[in-house]
Protein backbone atom coordinates (compact mmCIF):
# COMPACT_ATOMS: atom_id res chain seq x y z
CA UNK A 1 0.00 0.00 0.00
CA UNK A 2 1.14 3.22 -0.68
CA UNK A 3 2.58 5.01 2.36
CA UNK A 4 1.78 8.51 0.72
CA UNK A 5 -1.87 7.85 1.45
CA UNK A 6 -1.74 7.33 5.06
CA UNK A 7 -2.52 10.34 7.21
CA UNK A 8 0.20 10.76 10.05
CA UNK A 9 -2.47 12.31 12.80
CA UNK A 10 -1.79 9.68 15.50
CA UNK A 11 -4.25 11.29 18.14
CA UNK A 12 -7.00 13.27 19.04
CA UNK A 13 -4.04 15.28 20.92
CA UNK A 14 -2.10 15.54 17.79
CA UNK A 15 -4.84 17.11 16.08
CA UNK A 16 -5.19 19.03 18.93
CA UNK A 17 -2.29 20.53 18.56
CA UNK A 18 -3.01 21.04 14.60
CA UNK A 19 -5.61 23.26 15.26
CA UNK A 20 -4.25 25.10 17.47
CA UNK A 21 -1.22 26.03 15.51
CA UNK A 22 -3.48 26.67 12.55
CA UNK A 23 -6.03 28.93 14.96
CA UNK A 24 -4.86 32.39 15.28
CA UNK A 25 -7.18 34.54 17.62
CA UNK A 26 -9.29 31.43 18.56
CA UNK A 27 -9.02 29.75 21.85
CA UNK A 28 -7.30 26.80 22.25
CA UNK A 29 -9.82 24.26 21.31
CA UNK A 30 -9.92 21.25 23.95
CA UNK A 31 -10.59 18.31 21.38
CA UNK A 32 -10.82 18.87 17.27
CA UNK A 33 -14.17 18.73 16.60
CA UNK A 34 -13.63 16.00 13.66
CA UNK A 35 -10.24 15.15 11.81
CA UNK A 36 -10.34 15.10 8.69
CA UNK A 37 -9.82 12.57 6.32
CA UNK A 38 -6.72 12.94 4.66
CA UNK A 39 -6.55 9.42 2.94
CA UNK A 40 -7.46 8.71 -0.34
CA UNK A 41 -8.51 5.30 -0.73
CA UNK A 42 -7.32 4.54 -4.13
CA UNK A 43 -9.63 1.78 -5.99
CA UNK A 44 -6.49 -0.80 -6.21
CA UNK A 45 -5.77 -0.06 -2.32
CA UNK A 46 -6.93 -2.18 0.37
CA UNK A 47 -9.25 -0.95 2.76
CA UNK A 48 -7.71 -1.51 6.05
CA UNK A 49 -10.57 -2.30 8.88
CA UNK A 50 -10.84 -3.22 12.41
CA UNK A 51 -13.63 -4.82 14.78
CA UNK A 52 -14.60 -3.50 17.93
CA UNK A 53 -16.45 -6.13 19.75
CA UNK A 54 -15.77 -9.52 17.99
CA UNK A 55 -18.76 -11.70 19.95
CA UNK A 56 -20.44 -14.01 18.07
CA UNK A 57 -21.98 -11.08 15.32
CA UNK A 58 -17.89 -9.50 15.37
CA UNK A 59 -17.13 -12.72 13.55
CA UNK A 60 -20.07 -12.78 11.28
CA UNK A 61 -19.82 -9.31 10.37
CA UNK A 62 -15.69 -9.71 9.89
CA UNK A 63 -16.08 -12.87 7.46
CA UNK A 64 -18.99 -11.28 5.75
CA UNK A 65 -16.31 -8.04 5.38
CA UNK A 66 -13.48 -10.14 4.61
CA UNK A 67 -15.83 -11.68 1.59
CA UNK A 68 -15.32 -8.38 0.02
CA UNK A 69 -11.72 -8.00 -2.27
CA UNK A 70 -9.71 -6.13 -0.93
CA UNK A 71 -10.21 -5.89 2.49
CA UNK A 72 -7.58 -6.39 5.15
CA UNK A 73 -8.14 -7.04 8.63
CA UNK A 74 -5.79 -5.49 11.24
CA UNK A 75 -7.09 -5.04 14.60
CA UNK A 76 -9.68 -6.26 17.13
CA UNK A 77 -10.87 -4.46 20.30
CA UNK A 78 -12.74 -6.90 22.76
CA UNK A 79 -13.45 -6.71 26.30
CA UNK A 80 -13.18 -10.52 27.45
CA UNK A 81 -9.30 -12.30 26.15
CA UNK A 82 -10.87 -15.26 25.10
CA UNK A 83 -12.29 -13.42 22.36
CA UNK A 84 -9.00 -11.25 21.70
CA UNK A 85 -7.04 -15.11 21.44
CA UNK A 86 -9.62 -16.19 19.79
CA UNK A 87 -9.53 -13.63 17.38
CA UNK A 88 -5.93 -13.92 17.07
CA UNK A 89 -5.88 -17.43 15.87
CA UNK A 90 -9.05 -17.14 13.94
CA UNK A 91 -7.95 -13.82 11.57
CA UNK A 92 -3.97 -13.58 12.71
CA UNK A 93 -2.57 -16.58 11.82
CA UNK A 94 -0.31 -15.04 8.77
CA UNK A 95 0.21 -11.49 10.40
CA UNK A 96 0.64 -9.52 13.00
CA UNK A 97 -3.19 -8.31 14.22
CA UNK A 98 -3.17 -5.60 16.58
CA UNK A 99 -5.37 -6.56 19.96
CA UNK A 100 -6.80 -4.25 22.50
CA UNK A 101 -9.34 -4.05 25.23
CA UNK A 102 -9.61 -0.44 24.62
CA UNK A 103 -11.53 0.74 21.75
CA UNK A 104 -9.75 4.20 21.69
CA UNK A 105 -6.16 2.26 20.73
CA UNK A 106 -8.02 1.21 17.51
CA UNK A 107 -9.59 5.16 16.91
CA UNK A 108 -5.74 6.43 17.21
CA UNK A 109 -4.28 3.85 14.57
CA UNK A 110 -3.45 5.55 11.25
CA UNK A 111 -3.61 2.08 9.36
CA UNK A 112 -7.17 1.90 10.27
CA UNK A 113 -9.54 2.78 7.33
CA UNK A 114 -12.91 1.43 8.97
CA UNK A 115 -14.74 0.20 12.05
CA UNK A 116 -16.88 -2.11 12.47
CA UNK A 117 -18.83 -1.70 15.60
CA UNK A 118 -20.16 -4.91 16.56
CA UNK A 119 -20.70 -4.54 20.94
CA UNK A 120 -24.22 -4.32 22.82
CA UNK A 121 -26.57 -1.79 22.10
CA UNK A 122 -25.80 0.59 25.09
CA UNK A 123 -22.39 1.14 23.57
CA UNK A 124 -22.97 1.75 19.48
CA UNK A 125 -23.29 5.86 19.91
CA UNK A 126 -20.28 6.23 21.82
CA UNK A 127 -18.76 4.37 19.70
CA UNK A 128 -19.83 5.38 16.79
CA UNK A 129 -19.77 9.41 17.66
CA UNK A 130 -15.78 8.97 18.57
CA UNK A 131 -14.81 6.91 15.39
CA UNK A 132 -16.28 9.60 13.06
CA UNK A 133 -14.07 11.90 14.85
CA UNK A 134 -11.17 10.12 14.82
CA UNK A 135 -11.64 10.13 10.85
CA UNK A 136 -13.02 6.39 10.58
CA UNK A 137 -15.62 5.28 8.09
CA UNK A 138 -18.16 3.24 10.00
CA UNK A 139 -20.24 -0.05 9.86
CA UNK A 140 -22.21 0.07 13.11
CA UNK A 141 -24.65 -2.82 13.55
CA UNK A 142 -28.67 -2.33 14.57
CA UNK A 143 -30.00 -0.76 16.81
CA UNK A 144 -28.06 2.38 15.85
CA UNK A 145 -28.83 3.62 18.99
CA UNK A 146 -30.44 2.04 22.11
CA UNK A 147 -32.95 5.19 23.18
CA UNK A 148 -34.68 6.83 21.17
CA UNK A 149 -32.64 10.78 22.28
CA UNK A 150 -29.38 9.59 20.91
CA UNK A 151 -29.79 8.87 17.26
CA UNK A 152 -29.83 12.71 16.57
CA UNK A 153 -25.60 12.81 17.94
CA UNK A 154 -25.00 10.18 15.72
CA UNK A 155 -26.66 12.04 12.32
CA UNK A 156 -24.80 14.98 13.54
CA UNK A 157 -21.41 13.19 13.82
CA UNK A 158 -21.39 11.40 10.60
CA UNK A 159 -22.72 14.93 8.59
CA UNK A 160 -20.05 16.85 9.60
CA UNK A 161 -17.40 13.85 9.53
CA UNK A 162 -17.89 13.41 5.47
CA UNK A 163 -17.25 9.76 6.40
CA UNK A 164 -19.06 7.08 5.19
CA UNK A 165 -21.68 5.25 7.42
CA UNK A 166 -23.84 1.95 7.51
CA UNK A 167 -26.15 0.61 9.79
CA UNK A 168 -25.98 -3.29 10.10
CA UNK A 169 -29.64 -4.95 9.20
CA UNK A 170 -27.93 -6.79 6.10
CA UNK A 171 -30.82 -8.30 4.93
CA UNK A 172 -32.18 -5.66 2.84
CA UNK A 173 -28.90 -6.35 0.16
CA UNK A 174 -30.87 -9.33 -0.33
CA UNK A 175 -31.45 -10.34 -3.86
CA UNK A 176 -35.66 -11.14 -2.37
CA UNK A 177 -35.87 -7.53 -0.40
CA UNK A 178 -34.20 -5.68 -3.53
CA UNK A 179 -36.95 -7.76 -5.89
CA UNK A 180 -39.86 -7.10 -2.93
CA UNK A 181 -39.24 -3.58 -3.52
CA UNK A 182 -38.94 -3.67 -7.05
CA UNK A 183 -42.65 -5.03 -7.18
CA UNK A 184 -43.80 -2.51 -4.73
CA UNK A 185 -42.81 0.56 -6.56
CA UNK A 186 -43.73 -0.99 -9.90
CA UNK A 187 -47.30 -0.81 -7.94
CA UNK A 188 -47.89 -4.80 -8.33
CA UNK A 189 -49.76 -4.92 -5.33
CA UNK A 190 -51.98 -1.58 -5.56
CA UNK A 191 -51.71 0.66 -2.49
CA UNK A 192 -50.69 -0.42 0.60
CA UNK A 193 -52.52 -0.84 3.89
CA UNK A 194 -51.39 -3.58 6.16
CA UNK A 195 -47.76 -4.76 6.89
CA UNK A 196 -47.38 -8.24 9.39
CA UNK A 197 -44.26 -9.56 10.42
CA UNK A 198 -43.43 -11.66 13.16
CA UNK A 199 -40.18 -13.82 14.58
CA UNK A 200 -41.60 -16.24 16.99
CA UNK A 201 -38.97 -18.74 18.54
CA UNK A 202 -39.26 -21.75 21.10
CA UNK A 203 -35.24 -22.51 22.17
CA UNK A 204 -32.63 -21.48 24.93
CA UNK A 205 -30.66 -19.94 22.60
CA UNK A 206 -33.17 -18.60 20.52
CA UNK A 207 -34.15 -16.76 23.64
CA UNK A 208 -30.74 -15.77 24.20
CA UNK A 209 -29.48 -18.28 26.93
CA UNK A 210 -25.73 -17.68 25.46
CA UNK A 211 -22.89 -19.92 26.79
CA UNK A 212 -20.92 -18.83 29.14
CA UNK A 213 -17.07 -19.43 29.28
CA UNK A 214 -16.16 -20.73 32.70
CA UNK A 215 -13.14 -18.41 32.71
CA UNK A 216 -15.13 -15.54 32.82
CA UNK A 217 -13.90 -13.08 35.88
CA UNK A 218 -12.78 -9.88 36.30
CA UNK A 219 -9.38 -11.17 35.37
CA UNK A 220 -10.30 -12.21 32.29
CA UNK A 221 -12.81 -9.42 31.51
CA UNK A 222 -13.27 -5.73 31.32
CA UNK A 223 -16.81 -5.34 33.57
CA UNK A 224 -16.24 -1.63 34.09
CA UNK A 225 -15.71 -0.82 31.14
CA UNK A 226 -18.81 -2.86 29.64
CA UNK A 227 -20.84 -1.11 32.04
CA UNK A 228 -20.04 2.03 30.26
CA UNK A 229 -23.26 4.44 31.37
CA UNK A 230 -25.01 1.46 32.60
CA UNK A 231 -26.11 1.40 36.12
CA UNK A 232 -22.82 0.60 38.25
CA UNK A 233 -23.03 -3.10 39.67
CA UNK A 234 -20.95 -5.72 40.75
CA UNK A 235 -19.56 -8.28 38.44
CA UNK A 236 -22.12 -10.60 37.27
CA UNK A 237 -21.02 -12.61 34.20
CA UNK A 238 -24.57 -13.48 32.88
CA UNK A 239 -25.29 -9.52 32.29
CA UNK A 240 -21.73 -9.95 29.98
CA UNK A 241 -22.80 -12.57 28.12
CA UNK A 242 -26.35 -12.39 28.28
CA UNK A 243 -26.58 -8.52 27.58
CA UNK A 244 -29.89 -8.88 25.44
CA UNK A 245 -31.77 -9.79 28.37
CA UNK A 246 -31.14 -6.71 30.63
CA UNK A 247 -32.43 -3.05 29.21
CA UNK A 248 -29.51 -1.61 30.98
CA UNK A 249 -27.98 -2.84 27.71
CA UNK A 250 -29.63 -4.25 25.00
CA UNK A 251 -32.84 -3.49 23.49
CA UNK A 252 -34.72 -6.31 24.34
CA UNK A 253 -36.84 -7.89 21.09
CA UNK A 254 -38.33 -4.98 20.12
CA UNK A 255 -34.42 -3.28 19.07
CA UNK A 256 -33.14 -6.88 18.44
CA UNK A 257 -35.69 -8.41 16.10
CA UNK A 258 -38.73 -5.79 15.25
CA UNK A 259 -35.46 -3.90 13.66
CA UNK A 260 -35.15 -6.30 10.89
CA UNK A 261 -38.63 -6.71 10.44
CA UNK A 262 -39.47 -2.81 9.97
CA UNK A 263 -35.87 -2.00 8.06
CA UNK A 264 -36.93 -4.71 5.77
CA UNK A 265 -40.56 -2.56 5.33
CA UNK A 266 -38.79 0.56 5.44
CA UNK A 267 -36.95 -0.55 2.33
CA UNK A 268 -39.24 -1.47 0.22
CA UNK A 269 -42.37 1.02 0.68
CA UNK A 270 -39.46 3.91 0.78
CA UNK A 271 -41.74 5.14 4.02
CA UNK A 272 -40.34 7.80 6.55
CA UNK A 273 -41.95 5.92 9.43
CA UNK A 274 -44.77 6.15 11.50
CA UNK A 275 -46.47 8.24 13.65
CA UNK A 276 -48.13 6.43 16.29
CA UNK A 277 -46.80 3.44 18.26
CA UNK A 278 -48.35 1.38 20.96
CA UNK A 279 -46.70 -1.85 22.01
CA UNK A 280 -47.47 -4.77 24.95
CA UNK A 281 -46.33 -7.74 26.32
CA UNK A 282 -44.96 -9.63 29.36
CA UNK A 283 -42.22 -11.74 30.57
CA UNK A 284 -44.13 -15.43 29.82
CA UNK A 285 -41.93 -17.68 30.03
CA UNK A 286 -37.88 -17.45 30.22
CA UNK A 287 -37.60 -16.07 34.15
CA UNK A 288 -33.90 -16.34 34.23
CA UNK A 289 -33.77 -13.05 35.65
CA UNK A 290 -34.30 -11.06 32.67
CA UNK A 291 -35.92 -7.74 32.87
CA UNK A 292 -37.88 -7.54 28.98
CA UNK A 293 -40.48 -9.53 27.28
CA UNK A 294 -40.62 -12.41 25.84
CA UNK A 295 -43.67 -11.64 24.09
CA UNK A 296 -44.53 -8.52 22.67
CA UNK A 297 -47.22 -7.34 19.55
CA UNK A 298 -46.90 -3.62 18.45
CA UNK A 299 -49.01 -1.98 16.42
CA UNK A 300 -47.47 1.28 14.52
CA UNK A 301 -49.63 3.85 12.14
CA UNK A 302 -48.05 4.97 9.25
CA UNK A 303 -49.61 8.42 7.82
CA UNK A 304 -49.93 8.86 3.99
CA UNK A 305 -47.32 10.23 2.01
CA UNK A 306 -46.17 10.81 -1.41
CA UNK A 307 -44.68 7.58 -1.22
CA UNK A 308 -47.50 5.43 -0.14
CA UNK A 309 -51.01 5.27 1.34
CA UNK A 310 -51.87 5.50 5.19
CA UNK A 311 -51.11 1.65 6.63
CA UNK A 312 -50.40 -0.51 9.76
CA UNK A 313 -47.95 -2.27 10.51
CA UNK A 314 -48.24 -5.42 13.36
CA UNK A 315 -45.10 -6.96 14.68
CA UNK A 316 -45.25 -9.55 16.74
CA UNK A 317 -41.73 -11.80 18.73
CA UNK A 318 -43.25 -14.55 20.80
CA UNK A 319 -40.24 -16.58 22.29
CA UNK A 320 -42.23 -18.98 24.03
CA UNK A 321 -44.26 -20.41 21.37
CA UNK A 322 -44.58 -23.58 21.83
CA UNK A 323 -47.26 -24.54 18.65
CA UNK A 324 -46.70 -24.29 14.87
CA UNK A 325 -44.13 -21.27 14.25
CA UNK A 326 -44.73 -19.42 10.87
CA UNK A 327 -42.17 -16.73 10.77
CA UNK A 328 -43.51 -14.41 7.85
CA UNK A 329 -43.27 -10.83 6.77
CA UNK A 330 -46.69 -10.12 4.34
CA UNK A 331 -46.73 -6.58 2.67
CA UNK A 332 -51.03 -6.41 1.96
CA UNK A 333 -52.04 -4.04 -0.51
CA UNK A 334 -55.60 -3.50 -2.34
CA UNK A 335 -54.45 -5.58 -5.30
CA UNK A 336 -52.75 -8.19 -3.95
CA UNK A 337 -49.70 -8.93 -1.09
CA UNK A 338 -46.07 -9.78 -1.06
CA UNK A 339 -44.84 -12.57 1.78
CA UNK A 340 -40.95 -12.75 1.86
CA UNK A 341 -38.27 -13.87 3.57
CA UNK A 342 -34.51 -13.72 3.38
CA UNK A 343 -34.47 -15.88 0.71
CA UNK A 344 -37.65 -15.86 -0.96
CA UNK A 345 -41.02 -14.37 -1.96
CA UNK A 346 -44.32 -14.87 -2.84
CA UNK A 347 -46.34 -12.31 -4.73
CA UNK A 348 -50.15 -13.16 -4.66
CA UNK A 349 -52.63 -10.75 -7.65
CA UNK A 350 -56.07 -10.33 -6.82
CA UNK A 351 -58.14 -7.60 -8.19
CA UNK A 352 -61.89 -6.77 -7.71
CA UNK A 353 -64.40 -7.10 -10.38
CA UNK A 354 -66.50 -3.87 -10.82
CA UNK A 355 -69.55 -5.00 -9.57
CA UNK A 356 -70.26 -6.30 -6.37
CA UNK A 357 -72.84 -9.27 -6.84
CA UNK A 358 -75.96 -10.24 -5.05
CA UNK A 359 -76.92 -12.91 -3.45
CA UNK A 360 -75.70 -15.56 -1.09
CA UNK A 361 -75.19 -14.51 2.54
CA UNK A 362 -76.82 -10.93 1.37
CA UNK A 363 -79.96 -8.87 1.80
CA UNK A 364 -81.29 -9.57 -1.73
CA UNK A 365 -83.63 -12.76 -0.31
CA UNK A 366 -85.10 -10.70 2.28
CA UNK A 367 -86.80 -8.32 -0.15
CA UNK A 368 -90.01 -8.83 -1.57
CA UNK A 369 -90.51 -10.40 -4.89
CA UNK A 370 -91.19 -7.43 -6.93
CA UNK A 371 -88.33 -5.46 -5.16
CA UNK A 372 -85.82 -8.22 -6.14
CA UNK A 373 -87.06 -7.98 -9.58
CA UNK A 374 -86.68 -4.29 -9.53
CA UNK A 375 -83.11 -4.72 -7.85
CA UNK A 376 -81.80 -6.85 -11.18
CA UNK A 377 -82.95 -4.99 -12.80
CA UNK A 378 -81.65 -1.74 -12.32
CA UNK A 379 -78.06 -3.81 -11.55
CA UNK A 380 -78.00 -5.50 -14.95
CA UNK A 381 -78.28 -1.81 -16.52
CA UNK A 382 -75.42 -0.67 -14.24
CA UNK A 383 -73.18 -3.70 -14.26
CA UNK A 384 -72.57 -4.87 -18.20
CA UNK A 385 -71.46 -8.68 -18.06
CA UNK A 386 -67.80 -7.42 -18.67
CA UNK A 387 -67.59 -5.88 -15.15
CA UNK A 388 -68.55 -8.98 -13.21
CA UNK A 389 -65.54 -10.51 -13.94
CA UNK A 390 -62.69 -10.85 -11.83
CA UNK A 391 -59.06 -11.29 -12.98
CA UNK A 392 -57.92 -14.58 -12.18
CA UNK A 393 -55.63 -14.62 -9.19
CA UNK A 394 -51.59 -14.98 -10.03
CA UNK A 395 -48.91 -16.39 -7.72
CA UNK A 396 -45.76 -15.35 -8.72
CA UNK A 397 -42.74 -16.54 -6.88
CA UNK A 398 -39.16 -15.31 -6.64
CA UNK A 399 -36.07 -17.44 -5.02
CA UNK A 400 -32.94 -15.74 -4.45
CA UNK A 401 -30.19 -17.14 -6.57
CA UNK A 402 -28.28 -19.78 -4.33
CA UNK A 403 -24.93 -17.65 -4.40
CA UNK A 404 -26.95 -14.56 -3.24
CA UNK A 405 -24.70 -13.17 0.21
CA UNK A 406 -26.53 -11.07 1.45
CA UNK A 407 -24.23 -9.83 4.38
CA UNK A 408 -21.36 -9.12 1.97
CA UNK A 409 -23.32 -7.60 -0.31
CA UNK A 410 -24.45 -5.16 2.87
CA UNK A 411 -20.62 -4.49 3.62
CA UNK A 412 -19.59 -4.06 -0.36
CA UNK A 413 -22.23 -1.36 -0.99
CA UNK A 414 -20.67 0.10 2.83
CA UNK A 415 -16.99 -0.52 0.95
CA UNK A 416 -17.91 0.97 -2.80
CA UNK A 417 -19.11 4.07 -0.96
CA UNK A 418 -15.69 4.56 1.38
CA UNK A 419 -13.58 4.16 -2.01
CA UNK A 420 -15.94 6.75 -4.00
CA UNK A 421 -15.71 8.78 -1.13
CA UNK A 422 -19.52 9.07 -0.97
CA UNK A 423 -22.28 8.85 2.26
CA UNK A 424 -24.57 7.39 0.06
CA UNK A 425 -25.18 3.66 1.50
CA UNK A 426 -27.82 1.95 1.41
CA UNK A 427 -28.37 2.09 5.41
CA UNK A 428 -26.99 5.32 6.24
CA UNK A 429 -27.80 7.22 9.48
CA UNK A 430 -31.12 9.16 8.84
CA UNK A 431 -31.99 5.67 7.51
CA UNK A 432 -30.92 3.77 10.14
CA UNK A 433 -32.24 5.69 13.03
CA UNK A 434 -35.82 6.23 10.93
CA UNK A 435 -35.91 2.35 11.55
CA UNK A 436 -34.44 2.28 14.68
CA UNK A 437 -37.09 4.98 16.54
CA UNK A 438 -40.22 3.30 16.10
CA UNK A 439 -38.38 0.37 17.87
CA UNK A 440 -37.08 2.47 20.29
CA UNK A 441 -40.47 3.89 20.57
CA UNK A 442 -41.91 0.36 21.68
CA UNK A 443 -39.68 -0.17 24.36
CA UNK A 444 -40.96 3.08 25.79
CA UNK A 445 -44.05 2.14 25.21
CA UNK A 446 -43.88 -0.90 26.91
CA UNK A 447 -41.99 0.23 29.97
CA UNK A 448 -43.87 3.41 30.50
CA UNK A 449 -47.65 2.05 29.53
CA UNK A 450 -48.11 4.89 26.60
CA UNK A 451 -48.59 5.65 23.14
CA UNK A 452 -45.62 7.09 21.72
CA UNK A 453 -46.23 9.70 19.21
CA UNK A 454 -43.52 10.04 16.70
CA UNK A 455 -42.51 12.76 14.07
CA UNK A 456 -41.18 10.75 11.30
CA UNK A 457 -40.09 13.95 9.31
CA UNK A 458 -38.22 15.61 11.82
CA UNK A 459 -37.18 12.42 13.35
CA UNK A 460 -38.54 14.04 17.11
CA UNK A 461 -40.81 12.44 19.96
CA UNK A 462 -44.17 14.64 20.22
CA UNK A 463 -44.65 13.33 23.76
CA UNK A 464 -41.02 12.95 25.64
CA UNK A 465 -40.40 10.29 27.66
CA UNK A 466 -40.95 10.12 31.65
CA UNK A 467 -38.83 12.29 33.54
CA UNK A 468 -36.43 9.13 35.22
CA UNK A 469 -36.55 6.86 32.36
CA UNK A 470 -33.41 5.22 31.25
CA UNK A 471 -32.99 7.55 28.05
CA UNK A 472 -33.14 11.05 29.34
CA UNK A 473 -30.53 9.84 32.38
CA UNK A 474 -27.87 9.00 29.63
CA UNK A 475 -24.70 11.55 29.05
CA UNK A 476 -22.06 10.71 26.89
CA UNK A 477 -19.67 12.85 28.53
CA UNK A 478 -19.95 11.38 31.58
CA UNK A 479 -19.30 7.60 29.90
CA UNK A 480 -16.26 9.47 28.39
CA UNK A 481 -15.04 10.56 32.03
CA UNK A 482 -15.70 7.14 33.63
CA UNK A 483 -13.74 4.77 31.26
CA UNK A 484 -11.33 7.46 30.95
CA UNK A 485 -10.61 6.56 34.75
CA UNK A 486 -9.50 3.70 33.69
N1 LIG B 1 -27.28 -7.74 11.93
C1 LIG B 1 -27.60 -8.87 12.52
O1 LIG B 1 -28.20 -9.77 11.94
C2 LIG B 1 -27.18 -9.07 13.95
C3 LIG B 1 -27.19 -10.35 14.51
C4 LIG B 1 -26.77 -10.49 15.82
C5 LIG B 1 -26.35 -9.40 16.55
N2 LIG B 1 -26.37 -8.16 15.99
C6 LIG B 1 -25.92 -6.98 16.77
O2 LIG B 1 -24.52 -7.10 16.99
C7 LIG B 1 -24.18 -6.54 18.24
C8 LIG B 1 -23.39 -7.57 19.05
O3 LIG B 1 -24.20 -8.71 19.28
P1 LIG B 1 -23.52 -10.13 19.62
O4 LIG B 1 -24.58 -11.14 19.55
O5 LIG B 1 -22.33 -10.33 18.77
O6 LIG B 1 -23.08 -9.92 21.14
P2 LIG B 1 -21.89 -10.66 21.89
O7 LIG B 1 -22.15 -10.54 23.33
O8 LIG B 1 -21.69 -12.02 21.33
O9 LIG B 1 -20.61 -9.80 21.51
C9 LIG B 1 -20.44 -8.48 21.95
C10 LIG B 1 -18.95 -8.30 22.21
O10 LIG B 1 -18.72 -6.91 22.43
C11 LIG B 1 -17.68 -6.81 23.39
N3 LIG B 1 -17.78 -5.47 23.98
C12 LIG B 1 -18.70 -5.00 24.85
N4 LIG B 1 -18.46 -3.70 25.11
C13 LIG B 1 -17.33 -3.37 24.42
C14 LIG B 1 -16.55 -2.19 24.32
N5 LIG B 1 -16.88 -1.09 24.98
N6 LIG B 1 -15.45 -2.22 23.55
C15 LIG B 1 -15.09 -3.33 22.87
N7 LIG B 1 -15.79 -4.49 22.94
C16 LIG B 1 -16.90 -4.49 23.70
C17 LIG B 1 -17.93 -7.94 24.36
O11 LIG B 1 -16.75 -8.29 25.02
C18 LIG B 1 -18.45 -9.04 23.44
O12 LIG B 1 -17.43 -9.93 23.08
C19 LIG B 1 -25.48 -6.11 18.89
O13 LIG B 1 -25.68 -4.73 18.67
C20 LIG B 1 -26.54 -6.89 18.15
O14 LIG B 1 -27.79 -6.24 18.11
C21 LIG B 1 -26.76 -7.99 14.70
Amino acid sequence: MPSNRRTFIKSLSAASALVATQGIARPLVQAPAYIPNLKKISPNDKIRIATIGMGIQGNFDTRAALRNPDVELVAVADLYNGRLEHAKSEYGKDKDLFTTRDYREILTRSDVDAVLIVTPDHWHDHITIAALKAGKHVYCEKPMVQHLNEGKAVIDAWKKSGKTMQVGSQRISSAAFQEAKRLVQAGDIGAINYVESNNDRFNAIGAWQYSIPPDASTATLDWDRFLGDAPKRPFDATRFFRWRNYKDYGTGVAGDLFIHLITGVHFVTNTLGPTRIFSSGNLAYWKDGRDVPDVMSCIMDYPKTDQHEAFQMVLRVNFANAGKISNVTRIIGNEGQIEFSENNLIMTKKKLPMAPGYGNYDSFFTFTEPVQQEFVRQYDAKYPPDTRKSEPAQEIKFDAPKEDDAHAKHFADFFDNVRKGSQGTVEDPVFGFRAAAPVLACNESYFEQKVVYWDPVTMTQKNPAAPGAKSSKKKPATVAKAVAKK
